[in-house]
């Protein structure tokens, strides 16, 4: 890593993330041991069962592609946009998604779930699922986003000045409340709070999978219990069910006027064939949009709060420049106000570059490919490791600070190349959820820093690797009242 000119908490962030602990030999010693190399790479994936990011040799951060032989199985690690633009989307067609996501998600989503099948039937559900995520669906979804985001900032300004708030919880809580309406309107009723907690318990169990599961191990492998899971999948499932029968028994009429995403699937028609989602598949496409777009962007705010908080000059800056459309607008700002200020997505994709919350995506070579002078055989198991792309010095200069206006200067090598910056993926799975995701972040943290003035509590969080980018602590931010205009000069001139 280019280090340099990196403060000292970039660093500790970075060693957080690249330093296993213990260290695994130096890659050109493994090189050149390759039986020994086997044991040493078993081992270290062995530990990465508590902390995934243990997983990845530090030295890979430094490399394009590291090759990792565990018995008869290749692991390719891959820190190069090229390389992942060739599996993610040029020659998709030669890469799946890996078995990894099935054994760890499988039970809970249900096998033939968009976020891990393959094939025809993934590329049918995408066109179904495409009306929920189109211009009118997000149209709707922003009054929703704007009206929770206003009480949860309420609820924070009466708190009164110094609050500490644990942003850990704090977050969630906002996506669920959004996540829960829209989806379903009030058709669960006072059953939706105990239909959320389920919903949470079940995503941090299916997000901290056994190391079996990662590593596609066969059924009789013990792995870590899930019983009670089951039970909660039951109950989850009744008050589904109950609401996706509601819509179903209402289909024929046609959809309503005003549909939440629930209605968007129920009335979802395949383009090509006509038909409808199934009922069991209307089930799992909730619980999948549940799943990977709750946590993943809860997890960006408490990673972005965290930072920001750290970073007064970027924070009294991007106030400003907010409080100036406030002031012009002459009141709070909109989801399409965030269009007018472009330092909020470039401050939020700052955000995603540094903690991208879905740190690694894997996939399974079903043809013969190359990169290079690697040949690549069926059967080799990939990971795209988006956190080391995000943080490859070829594309990032000073890599590990915090520098928002990357993005808005296309002459930086990372911001040009499309795979560079991959948060969401790319190619054809390429997430469906992003838009939701930008339209939540930026209006909160937008609208949170014309109200308040952020700071730390505490030593920077550590990163824990599960299926998501994970804090190994709960993370708390300190909130004052910020004046009215903070002049974008004299911010600067402060820090
Ligand atoms: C900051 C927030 C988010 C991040 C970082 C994120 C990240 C990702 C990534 C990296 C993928 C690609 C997985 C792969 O290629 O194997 C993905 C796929 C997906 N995401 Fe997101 N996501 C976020 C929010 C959302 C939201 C809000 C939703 C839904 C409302 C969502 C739904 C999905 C779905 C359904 C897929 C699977 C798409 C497919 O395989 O065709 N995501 N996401």
């Amino acid at each position: 890593m280019a280090r340099g000119e990196d403060s000292r908490d970039d660093r500790a962030m970075d060693d957080a993330l690249f330093t296993p602990d213990p260290a695994p030999p130096p890659l050109d010693w493994l090189e050149r041991h390759p039986v020994r190399a086997k044991w040493e790479t078993l081992k270290q994936v062995w530990r990465s069962g508590r902390n995934l990011l243990h997983i990845f040799h530090p030295e890979a951060a430094g490399r394009p592609y590291v090759v990792a032989n565990l018995g008869t199985l290749r692991l390719i690690t891959v820190n190069d946009a090229d390389f992942a633009r060739q599996v993610l989307s040029e020659r998709a067609d030669r890469y799946v998604k890996s078995h990894m996501y099935q054994a760890m998600l499988g039970d809970f989503l249900g096998r033939t779930a968009s976020l891990i099948s393959d094939g025809p039937g993934a590329r049918a559900k995408r066109r179904l699922l495409g009306p929920a995520f189109n211009a009118r669906a997000l149209k709707r979804l922003e009054g929703v986003v704007e009206r929770h985001v206003r009480e949860t900032l309420d609820g924070w300004a009466a708190l009164g000045p110094g609050a500490e708030i644990d942003i850990g919880s704090e977050a969630p809580t906002l996506a669920m409340r959004i996540a829960m309406e829209a989806f379903f309107s009030t058709a669960l009723g006072p059953r939706a709070e105990r239909f959320a907690a389920l919903l949470d318990d079940l995503m941090a169990d299916a997000g901290s999978p056994s190391m079996a599961d990662v590593m596609d191990l066969p059924r009789w492998v013990p792995r870590r219990s899930r019983r009670g899971v089951a039970e909660k999948m039951a109950e989850i499932d009744r008050y589904l069910l109950e609401a996706i029968d509601a819509r179903l028994a209402r289909r024929g009429e046609g959809p309503p006027d005003n549909p939440d995403m629930l209605d968007l699937l129920v009335h979802a028609t395949d383009p090509e064939t006509g038909a409808h989602l199934p009922r069991v598949e209307v089930r799992n496409e909730v619980v999948t949009l549940f799943m990977a777009g709750h946590e993943t962007t809860a997890l960006s705010l408490v990673w972005g709060f965290d930072r920001l908080a750290r970073e007064r000059a970027a924070q009294d800056r991007l106030a400003a420049a907010v409080q100036a459309a406030r002031a012009a607008k002459g009141g709070p700002l909109a989801c399409e106000d965030m269009r007018g200020i472009p330092l909020v997505g470039a401050t939020y994709d700052e955000i995603l570059r540094l903690y991208p919350p879905g740190y690694v995506v894997a996939r399974t070579a079903v043809a013969e490919d190359s990169f290079g002078d690697l040949s690549i055989r069926p059967g080799d198991r990939f990971q795209i490791a988006i956190f080391m792309l995000h943080r490859n010095p070829r594309y990032w200069a000073r890599a590990g600070a915090f520098e928002p206006d990357r993005f808005l200067d296309r002459t930086v090598a990372g911001a040009r190349h499309p795979f560079a910056f991959i948060p969401f993926g790319g190619g054809p799975r390429l997430c469906i959820g992003l838009a939701v995701a930008r339209m939540e972040a930026h209006l909160l943290i937008a609208e949170t820093l014309a109200r308040f003035r952020l700071s730390p509590v505490g030593a920077p969080p550590k990163p824990d690797g599960k299926i998501t980018l994970r804090t190994e602590d709960r993370v708390r931010v300190r909130l004052d009242p910020r004046a009215p205009v903070d002049a974008p000069q004299a911010a600067t001139a402060s820090a």
